[in-house]
């Protein structure tokens, strides 16, 4: 059984999530070789680190720690004991990395692929070996979420998943498996809510504020949806969107309103401003 402690897990995609996910491995003391191909997204790494571990320590104390380095040679990742890819919600990439990620690592490397939609075994295929390849849909702020949505395709090894359980265990949180579907469990019915709470929205039904408020308010929700739109990142909200619009059909076509965003270069707490601003305050109005 791989000791996490002792050899470093890989990371592809320093991106909102990305940098979430090797925070939170960090924290749990594993080390973690982080890669991305924009040299921006690599220089945010530890500022963005910085962050969650403020907001983990606020929530949890202080965790563990353990090595990180950034790097920008996706080889540097064939020393690692197992990656977690997390580049954009754009299925054409994704292979194109998987793809890559075949070439450079050994055999026997597990690939946890984090994706909202993108069907598991269509990327394991590209990676070569689907027996590699299981789907792990981590949730921001990966620290604070204890529940992970696990996809298990028709070709993911037995090793492969107990290795991935192992992983997650390891740093606390509790796997549900699931069936390879684009979407899977949670973003076929989040992305429908979302997306139907943005157009709520520009109907003029109501402003985001009191969007957001009914559903903590009256449904127990502990984000609204517009809330949880810029928290995941307004582009990877769309893009997933027109994932599952390819495979569930149209009524996963984006709102207008948030093409428009997108078109704005208005992405959420990533860019500083979606529905809501934030700028100066940290949330309010946009
Ligand atoms: N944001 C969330 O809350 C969330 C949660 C679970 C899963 N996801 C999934 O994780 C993935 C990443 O989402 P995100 O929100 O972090 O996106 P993001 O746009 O914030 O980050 C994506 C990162 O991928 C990098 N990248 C692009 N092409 C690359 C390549 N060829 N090689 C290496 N890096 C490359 C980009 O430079 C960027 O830093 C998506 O598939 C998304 O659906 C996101």
């Amino acid at each position: 059984m791989t000791s996490w402690t002792e050899q470093p897990v890989g990371v592809v995609g320093a991106g909102t999530i990305g940098v979430s996910v090797a925070h939170a491995l960090a924290r749990s003391g594993v080390p973690v070789v982080i890669h991305d191909v924009v040299p921006d997204a690599r220089a945010r790494v530890r500022s963005g680190m910085a962050d969650l571990e403020r907001l983990a320590t606020l929530r949890r104390g202080k965790g563990a720690s353990a090595d990180v380095s950034v790097t920008a040679d996706l080889a540097d990742l064939a020393r690692t004991s197992l990656v977690v890819e997390n580049v954009v919600e754009d299925p054409a990439v994704k292979v194109e990395v998987h793809t890559a990620l075949g070439q450079v690592l050994p055999e026997s490397t597990v690939v946890a692929v984090n994706t909202s939609a993108v069907p598991i075994t269509t990327l394991g295929t590209a990676l070569g070996d689907p027996r590699q390849a299981v789907g792990v849909h981590f949730m921001n702020p990966v620290a604070l979420i204890d529940t992970v949505e696990v996809v298990s395709t028709p070709f993911t090894g037995e090793e492969s998943l107990r290795t991935v359980k192992s992983l997650l265990r390891h740093m606390g949180k509790r796997p549900v498996v699931v069936e390879d579907r684009a979407g899977f469990v949670i973003n076929r019915s989040l992305m429908l809510f979302v997306n139907e709470a943005i157009a709520t929205l520009d109907d003029g039904v109501a402003d985001a504020r009191k969007v957001d408020q009914l559903f903590r308010g009256c449904l127990g929700h502990r984000s609204g949806p517009l809330q949880t739109a810029d928290l995941i990142g307004l582009d990877t909200v769309r893009d997933t969107l027109l994932v599952l619009r390819e495979h569930h059909g149209d009524k996963f076509t984006p709102a207008p309103l948030l093409d428009r965003l997108v078109a704005e270069g208005r992405l959420g707490r990533k860019s500083g401003s979606g529905f809501y601003d934030y700028s100066r305050t940290g949330g309010s109005h946009a």
